[in-house]
C-alpha cells in the first residue's frame, strides 16, 4: 500500500436538481407517493459541488429542465474517455428527453457526441477503469451497447451481469478506486462476473450489503479522497485501511430516487 495515495485533479459535469421529484417508478427504491424533500435535496447537492471545490475539481453545470425530475442523475448521459462523447438512450421513455440536453451541453463545450442506438445508460453502466470498460448489463444498458461502445471507443469492454434489482447500474454496485483498483459488492453479480471480476481485482475492497444498500459503491474517487455516503461505514473503515480518505457527503434524499453521489456526477476526461 502506497504511504500516501495521490489525488489527481477532475472535470465534473453536474446538473442541479431544481426539478428534482419521484413522479414514476423504474427502480425498487422509487415509490412515488413519497414525498421528497427538495429543499433538503438542494442543499445536499450544494454541499457535493462544495466538497468536489473543495477538493480542487472543477464543476461544470449545465441547466435541468422541468419536466424531468430524474436529470439530476448526469452520470447517466454520456461516458467520456479520452474527449471522446458517448451520449445515451435511457430505457424508461421517460427519461428519453434527457440525452439530447446533454448532448446540447456537450457540443456547446467542443466535444462531438456518438448517439447510441442501443439502451446504454453512460456511466450508470460504463465504468472507465484507466485501461478498459467495465459494462454492466441486466436491467438498463444492453449487451449490444456494450459492443457499439467498444468500436466507438476502440477499448476492450468487459461486461458484467448484474442480478439484484436493487443494484440496477453498475454504478450502484461497484466504482473505480484508482488506476490499479475497484470496490464493489459481489452479490450484486452473477457467480461468472464476480469471478471476472476476482480475477481482475484480487486485491478489491469489497462492501457489505449495509455498505451497498446505503448507496456506498455510488461513491466517486479522486484517487486519494473517496466522496461517499456516511452511512457506509463498514466500507469507509476498509477504505481507511487502504490508505485512501473518505470525505463524507450525505445525498440520501436521492437514495429515494435510486441516486447517490456517482449518479450526479459525469466525469469528463479529456
Ligand atoms: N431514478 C433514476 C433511474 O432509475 C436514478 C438513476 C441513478 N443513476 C445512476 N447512475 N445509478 O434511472
Amino acid at each position: 500500500m502506497p504511504d500516501s495515495r495521490v489525488p489527481r485533479r477532475r472535470r465534473f459535469l453536474v446538473c442541479e436538481p431544481r426539478h428534482f421529484a419521484v413522479q414514476y417508478a423504474i427502480n425498487p427504491w422509487m415509490q412515488p407517493d413519497i414525498a421528497v424533500d427538495a429543499s433538503l435535496a438542494h442543499q445536499q447537492w450544494l454541499a457535493l459541488v462544495r466538497a468536489y471545490r473543495a477538493h480542487g475539481h472543477d464543476v461544470d453545470t449545465l441547466e435541468p429542465a422541468p419536466g424531468l425530475p430524474d436529470m439530476v442523475f448526469a452520470a447517466n448521459s454520456a461516458v467520456v474517455v479520452e474527449g471522446r462523447v458517448l451520449g445515451s438512450l435511457f430505457h424508461a421513455p421517460e427519461r428519453r428527453p434527457e440525452s439530447a440536453l446533454y448532448e446540447t451541453w456537450f457540443k456547446a463545450a467542443g466535444f462531438d457526441v456518438y448517439r447510441p442506438e442501443n439502451v446504454c445508460e453512460g456511466e450508470g453502466d460504463l465504468v472507465w477503469t484507466g485501461r478498459y470498460l467495465l459494462a454492466g448489463t441486466g436491467f438498463r444498458t444492453t449487451r449490444e451497447a456494450h459492443r457499439e461502445a467498444q468500436e466507438f471507443f476502440g477499448v476492450p469492454v468487459i461486461g458484467l451481469h448484474l442480478v439484484d434489482p436493487r443494484f440496477y447500474h453498475l454504478d450502484t454496485a461497484l466504482f473505480v478506486l484508482d488506476d490499479d483498483n475497484i470496490a464493489y459488492y459481489p452479490e450484486a453479480f452473477s457467480p461468472g462476473s464476480r469471478e471476472v471480476l476476482a480475477r481482475l481485482y484480487p486485491d478489491a475492497v469489497l462492501a457489505t450489503a449495509d455498505d451497498a444498500l446505503a448507496f456506498g459503491l455510488n461513491s466517486v474517487s479522486d484517487g486519494r479522497h473517496v466522496f461517499m455516503a456516511p452511512q457506509a461505514e463498514a466500507l469507509a473503515a476498509r477504505l481507511d485501511g487502504h490508505g485512501y480518505v473518505p470525505v463524507p457527503v450525505d445525498l440520501s434524499e436521492f437514495r429515494k430516487a435510486g441516486g447517490g453521489i456517482k449518479c450526479c456526477t459525469q466525469e469528463i476526461r479529456s
